[in-house]
């Protein structure tokens, strides 16, 4: 695995790629990787010839007050560990490179509408950060394939609509979240937690997967959202968000809940717990109504 800090280099090992006829899928992250990003690398393989993943924390998607200067860095055992998964190409570039004018003076790129709602409500600028420098790293190492993971399902959502709304030439491709054997998302975060706070981590997941077995029983949208407000609090979490979105789109469902669109739902949770703050989301997919099945038997 070559292991590239300038984009000079990338463009080089790019260009002859492309002169070989590779097709090249790209992983971004920002380390301190599990097996969580280990994932996306096996996806990528099965889309492309060559992987490039990079590492870079990216320090305008960070808030004042939040834990960029904390946030984990292990570049060697993150290069080993992408080595042997099979990744051709480590970018881990410098701030200066990334953002040589700073990063006030920055072009940004912001995709409304999705962006402002949700995390982006508690984190104001985090995605306008995400859109940037993701929009950047595509087009210093212009893969067909790029691969996010579910587990930051607006993020996806953001990056789909970002390459949609610009016509940028690649493919966004979303891979399931890792967990952990007990239920809690993997996440650089976890390493936030005491062992308290690491016990209690995992009833996010178990909330939400109570929910959506509410919800499948037919209890109502504001109801089930309440309910796992409650829940988490009372599990000792401090929720920031519990929401039942449109899976496409995100939007609030109809409350009928009887179109396509208003029963491919998912139920998406933040919530602080010690120093992190941890996300999860659930796929919740209602049945067809029985009037949209059998639209000739209606009365
Ligand atoms: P990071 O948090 O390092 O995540 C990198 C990628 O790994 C993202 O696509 C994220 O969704 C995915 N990922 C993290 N935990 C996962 C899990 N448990 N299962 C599956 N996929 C998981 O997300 C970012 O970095 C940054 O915002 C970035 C896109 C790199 C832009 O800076």
């Amino acid at each position: 695995m070559q292991r590239i800090e300038r984009i000079s280099q990338l463009r080089r090992q790019r260009a002859d790629w492309r002169q070989a006829g590779l097709r090249v899928a790209l992983v971004p992250t920002m380390g301190n990787l599990h097996a969580g990003h280990l994932s996306l690398i096996r996806a990528a393989a099965e889309q492309a010839d060559r992987i490039i993943a990079t590492i870079f924390v990216n320090p305008l998607q960070f808030g004042a007050g939040e834990d960029f200067a904390a946030y984990p860095r292990t570049l060697e055992r993150d290069s080993d560990m992408l080595r042997d998964a099979g990744c051709d190409l480590l970018f881990a570039p410098t701030e200066t490179e990334v953002y040589p004018r700073g990063r006030e003076r920055q072009t940004f790129i912001e995709v409304p509408g999705l962006s402002e709602q949700l995390c982006g409500a508690s984190r104001p600028g985090h995605f306008r950060g995400v859109a940037t420098v993701v929009a950047k790293l595509l087009n210093m190492t212009q893969p067909e394939v790029a691969i996010f993971g579910e587990k930051d399902f607006q993020q996806l959502l953001v990056i789909r609509r970002m390459v949609a709304d610009l016509n940028l030439p690649v493919e966004v491709v979303g891979a399931p979240i890792v967990r952990e054997p007990d239920g809690l998302a993997m996440s650089s975060r976890n390493g936030y937690l005491s062992a308290a706070e690491r016990a209690i981590a995992p009833r996010l997941q178990a909330s939400l997967v109570a929910a959506v077995g509410r919800l499948r029983a037919g209890a109502g949208l504001a109801e089930v959202e309440r309910e796992t407000l409650q829940a988490l609090a009372e599990a000792g979490l401090a929720p920031d968000y519990v929401s039942i979105r449109r899976r496409h789109d995100l939007a609030v469902p109809d409350p009928s809940l009887r179109g396509a669109e208003d029963r491919a739902l998912i139920m998406l949770a933040a919530a602080r717990l010690g120093r992190a703050r941890l996300i999860d989301n659930l796929a919740c997919d209602l049945e067809s109504p029985l009037a949209d099945l059998t639209p000739n038997l209606r009365p």
